[in-house]
C-alpha cells in the first residue's frame, strides 16, 4: 500500500466516525482493530447491547403490569433469558455490519489487528496472521478504555464480574451486589433487578448518578428505583470480599461500621480507564497525564508531531457521543480545516425508567460559582401525555442565566429523557434562552411539552402549573 494520509487505531464511535469523516474529506484512510468486529466497546459490549438488554427488560415489566390495559394472564408470564441475549446479539451483530459497510464504502481499508506506534509516520499492526506495517502521514489513536479493576475485587468472571460479563449472563441471580451508581451500575442494576435478582447497589458517595446531576433530580430517580425493587447502600466503601453460604460477602466500610452484602454475583461498575495497552506509547515517547490518559492540545495534537488522539483514551467525559464530535473534529483538522468541539454541551443520560439526562450547568454549580440563575421546573404530573402513558415520574429543569435569561443548562427525569435532552442541546448550540423555548411551538400531547412549560416555568409563566 502507498502512503496514506491518515492511520486511525481503533474503531469505536469516536475512531470509525474519525474515518469516515476523513475519507470524506478525501483523505486516503486506514481503521486498524484488534477485536473481530468493528464498532469498540460501545457497540460490542456497551452502550448498544445494554439498550437491547434494557428495552426487552422493560417489554417485559410492561406486560407484567399490563392488567389495567386490558392484558390478560399478565401475571403468568416468564422469561427467556436466552432469548434476550439472542436478541441482544442480534442487535449487535447487525449494526456490526452496517458500520462495516458504512466503512469499506468510503472506500476505508480495514486492517484487523493490534496497532502500534512504530518508527514516526508508521504504524505496525500485529495479528496472529502476521505483521504489517502502514506507512501514514498522520495518526489518530482512539483506542477508548477499559473497565477499572478494583485491587481487591479481581475479576473472575464467574462471581465478581464486569460489565463486560453483565451483559452476558445466562441465568438471573438471584443476589447481585452492584459496586458503583454511576451510569453502568444502575443500568444494569435495574435489567437484573426487572428480572427478579435482589440487587443492592453499594456506592461511596451520598447520591446516585455522579456529580452531573442536581439532588432534586437524583433524589427522584433514586425513588423510582427504589420502587421498582433496587436498594440503594450510599455513602459506603467497599473494603472487600470474602466466601459466604450464599457464595461471597461483599464488605464496605460506612462511617466506621463494617457492612456486609451476601451476593452470588458482583458487578463491579466504578468507572473505566483508558487503553493504551500495546500501543507502544512509552517507546515511542507519547505523553500521558497522571491518569495514563494521553495528553493533546486543542487540536487533538499529542507531542508527537503527526500523532493525535481522541475519546475516552483523553481527557474529558467517557461517553461515546463526545468521542464522535471529537472524531469528526480531528478529521476536519488532520484535513487542513478547522474543527471544533463545544464541549460545554454534551449530554449526560442514563438509560433508565425513567430515564435521566442532562447538560450544561448544574443548579448547585452554578451556586458554587456564584452565576446567578433563574430556575423553571415542569413536574410530569402535569403533562397529558405523561398522564396517558403511565410516564408521570420525572420532572424537567431549566436553568437559566438571571440577567440575559439564555439557558446555561437543562436536567431532565422522565421516560424518553434521552430523546428530549437534544432539543435542549439544540436551543443551547445556538445560545438560546428560556424564552427562546417558550415560543417554540411543541407537538401536542407529547411529554417534551414539559421542556417548554419549564422554560416558561423560568419567569413564572408555565400554562399548565401553578
Ligand atoms: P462512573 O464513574 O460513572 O461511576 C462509578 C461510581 O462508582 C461512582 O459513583 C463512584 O463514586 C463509585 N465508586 C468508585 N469506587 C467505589 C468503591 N470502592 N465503593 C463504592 N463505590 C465506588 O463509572 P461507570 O458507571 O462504571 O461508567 C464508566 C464510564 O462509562 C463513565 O464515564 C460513564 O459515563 C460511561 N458510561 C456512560 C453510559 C451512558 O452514558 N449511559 C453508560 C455506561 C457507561
Amino acid at each position: 500500500m502507498s502512503q496514506l494520509d491518515l492511520v486511525v487505531i481503533g474503531s469505536g464511535p469516536g475512531g470509525y466516525v474519525a474515518a469516515i469523516k476523513a475519507a470524506q474529506l478525501g483523505l486516503k484512510v486506514a481503521l486498524v482493530e484488534k477485536d473481530p468486529t468493528l464498532g469498540g466497546t460501545c457497540l460490542n459490549v456497551g452502550c448498544i447491547p445494554s439498550k437491547a438488554l434494557l428495552h426487552s427488560t422493560e417489554v417485559y415489566q410492561q406486560a407484567l403490569h399490563g392488567k389495567k390495559h386490558g392484558l390478560v394472564g399478565a401475571e403468568k408470564i416468564t422469561f427467556d433469558v436466552s432469548a434476550m441475549l439472542a436478541n441482544k446479539d442480534k442487535v449487535v451483530a447487525q449494526l456490526n455490519k452496517g458500520v462495516e459497510y458504512l466503512v469499506s464504502k468510503r472506500g476505508i481499508e480495514i486492517v484487523r489487528g493490534l496497532g502500534r506506534l512504530d518508527k514516526p509516520g508508521k504504524v505496525l499492526v500485529r495479528s496472529t496472521g502476521g505483521e504489517r506495517t502502514l506507512e501514514t502521514k498522520n495518526i489518530l489513536i482512539a483506542t477508548g478504555s477499559t473497565v477499572v479493576e478494583l485491587p481487591f475485587l479481581k475479576f473472575d468472571g464467574e462471581t465478581i464480574i464486569s460489565s463486560d460479563h453483565g451483559i452476558a449472563l445466562d441465568k438471573v441471580p438471584e443476589k447481585m451486589v452492584v459496586v458503583g451508581a454511576g451510569a453502568i451500575g444502575l443500568e444494569l442494576g435495574s435489567v437484573w433487578s426487572r428480572l427478579g435478582s435482589q440487587v443492592t447497589v453499594v456506592e461511596m458517595m451520598t447520591s446516585i448518578g455522579g456529580p452531573a446531576y442536581d439532588a432534586d433530580v437524583t433524589k427522584v430517580a433514586q425513588a423510582a428505583f427504589e420502587k421498582q425493587g433496587l436498594k440503594f447502600e450510599l455513602g459506603a466503601k467497599v473494603t472487600g470480599v470474602k466466601k459466604a453460604s450464599a457464595g461471597v460477602s461483599l464488605t464496605a466500610e460506612r462511617d466506621g461500621k463494617v457492612l456486609e452484602f451476601p451476593a452470588n454475583k458482583i458487578l463491579v461498575a466504578v468507572g473505566r480507564k483508558p487503553n493504551t495497552t500495546g500501543l507502544g506509547a512509552q517507546e515511542a515517547g507519547l505523553k500521558l497525564d497522571e491518569r495514563q490518559r494521553i495528553v493533546i492540545d486543542d487540536h487533538f495534537r499529542t507531542n508527537i508531531p503527526g500523532v493525535y488522539a481522541i475519546g475516552d483514551v483523553v481527557a474529558g467525559p467517557m461517553l461515546a457521543h463526545k468521542a464522535e464530535e471529537e472524531g469528526v473534529a480531528a478529521a476536519e483538522i488532520i484535513a487542513g480545516k478547522s474543527g471544533h468541539v463545544n464541549y460545554h454541551i454534551i449530554p449526560g443520560v442514563i438509560y433508565t425508567e425513567p430515564e435521566v439526562a442532562g447538560v450544561g450547568m448544574i443548579e448547585s454549580e452554578a451556586k458554587s460559582k456564584n452565576v446567578e440563575v433563574k430556575v423553571g421546573k415542569f413536574q410530569l404530573a402535569g403533562n397529558g401525555r405523561a398522564i396517558a402513558t403511565d410516564a408521570t415520574t420525572g420532572f424537567v429543569k431549566v436553568i437559566a442565566d438571571a440577567k440575559s435569561d439564555k439557558v446555561l443548562g437543562v436536567q431532565i427525569v422522565a421516560r424518553g429523557a434521552s430523546e428530549m435532552i437534544a432539543a435542549a442541546c439544540a436551543h443551547m448550540e445556538y445560545g438560546g434562552s428560556s424564552e427562546d423555548i417558550a415560543r417554540t411551538c411543541f407537538a401536542h400531547p407529547t411529554v417534551s411539552e414539559s421542556f417548554k412549560e419549564a422554560a416558561m416555568a423560568v419567569s413564572k409563566m408555565s400554562i399548565h402549573s401553578l
